[in-house]
């Protein structure tokens, strides 16, 4: 793309402040710049005036394969479960390309030291977890770790330097996601350099569609994987392709599950496996009224009970099915670095515009028929979101301590 064109397709969208510094740069960068221009997807820009909250179907209670269920049926899910990872239909794929800014640190997420009588690092905590399953199945899962512009190399380094948590190499594999431009209040994209258009990992919705342009998804064809099993980086509890829930999956012929816990009140703010016009859907907690949140059902239970963990396990062949769907951008108020117009850097200590996510619950709608899976929430469910305070360091460390694993 020269310099025409990209003033153009700029002009298109109101961004042509992008090339202030242009005459300032040296060829390299200039070349950079339009690379950079001529690659952007500036169409997520028409989110900006989309209000918050999106338009929703008609909402319906759905209800959840519960514990004791769960329980009566657990050998034989596992059995099912442990014989899909045997023949290699069962694939992990780790969501790491978040930028973690609630947690304050500027390395990727995984490579946090939760550690503290040794070292134990978030990335760590979750291979132990995987090994755990292949010990039991004794066969070897594919591991897909998804990063971000922002991380990628940082993350392989890390792996590699710890010599993979002593998971075999030949059975990971980074692909990265892509990026979206991040935006001031008025909807201007911000310059991160005077030759660098600031943009940040366009969330976590996208991993399908990133996979698939990586290349790992003819792999995954060849391999005969059926099922990927979807986690984040932050629950250091997480179970990671649960045979009890893979055979659950399986055998209630879902093409989606969603691990769940029973929220702890109903005013929890977690999202809620629901039905939107008959399909799986998840409404966030600001979208539940108060109705809805003191709704029963016939046993006397909270009809909205189940909150997800981003925990999910899919089909492929559903994925592919409904991999040209577009997924809704999300515009998320943040704190975005950036040069101002006079080229000084700026970091600014309140949220000064937005980035743009696709989200993975957007996903679930796609499906036409999901499992929400009740786990125990002091078992599985450790998320790190902050440095302090709720689903913090400190309260996954206590988790793990009860879970007797040694920090
Ligand atoms: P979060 O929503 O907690 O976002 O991600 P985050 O970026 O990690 O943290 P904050 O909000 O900046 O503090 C949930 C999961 O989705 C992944 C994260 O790595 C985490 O596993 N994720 C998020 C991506 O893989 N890509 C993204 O673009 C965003």
């Amino acid at each position: 793309m020269n310099y025409e064109q990209a003033l153009d397709k700029l002009t298109k969208y109101g961004q042509q402040h992008l090339l202030h510094f242009y005459g300032e740069l040296n060829e390299e960068q200039k070349q950079m710049l339009l690379s950079q221009i001529e690659a952007t997807d500036f169409e997520v820009l028409s989110s900006m005036d989309a209000t918050h909250k999106m338009e929703r179907g008609k909402i319906a209670p759905l209800a959840a394969m519960q514990l004791p269920e769960i329980e009566k049926k657990k050998e034989e899910f596992r059995r099912t479960g442990l014989d899909a990872i045997r023949a290699d239909k069962v694939g992990a794929v780790l969501l790491a390309g978040g930028m973690g800014t609630r947690l304050g640190s500027d390395a990727p997420k995984g490579v946090y030291n939760i550690g503290v009588t040794k070292d134990l690092y978030i990335f760590e905590c979750l291979i132990h977890n995987l090994l755990q399953v292949t010990t039991q199945a004794e066969h070897m899962i594919y591991l897909y770790v998804m990063t971000s512009d922002k991380n990628h190399d940082q993350t392989v380094a890390f792996f590699k330097e710890h010599q993979y948590f002593g998971y075999p190499q030949d059975h990971i594999f980074f692909f990265m996601q892509e990026m979206a431009p991040a935006v001031d209040h008025n909807g201007k994209v911000y310059l991160e350099e005077k030759g660098k258009i600031a943009t940040s990992p366009n969330g976590n919705g996208g991993w399908f569609v990133s996979m698939a342009r990586s290349g790992i998804l003819d792999q995954i064809r060849k391999t005969g994987i059926e099922w990927l099993n979807v986690f984040a980086v932050d629950n250091v509890l997480q179970k990671i392709a649960d045979p009890v829930f893979v055979g659950a999956c399986i055998e209630e012929q879902c093409n989606v599950g969603a691990k769940v816990v029973a929220k702890a009140n109903p005013d929890e703010k977690v999202g809620v496996m629901c039905l939107e016009d008959g399909k799986p859907s998840i409404i966030e907690y600001y979208e539940l009224t108060e109705e809805m949140r003191q709704e029963k059902n016939d046993r006397g239970e909270y009809a909205y009970n189940y909150g997800v963990i981003l925990n999910y396990l899919f089909r492929v062949s559903e994925l592919e099915r409904t991999m040209s769907h577009k997924l809704p951008h999300h515009k998320v108020e943040k704190k975005i670095a950036h040069i101002d117009e006079t080229g000084t850097k700026v970091n600014p200590q309140e949220p000064n515009g937005y980035k743009f996510e696709q989200l993975v619950l957007d996903m679930i709608h796609d499906m036409d028929k999901c499992l929400p899976f009740e786990v125990v929430r002091e078992h599985e469910f450790a998320p790190i979101k902050n440095k302090e305070g709720v689903d913090s360091v400190d309260t996954a460390r206590a988790l793990l301590v009860q879970n007797g694993i040694q920090i």
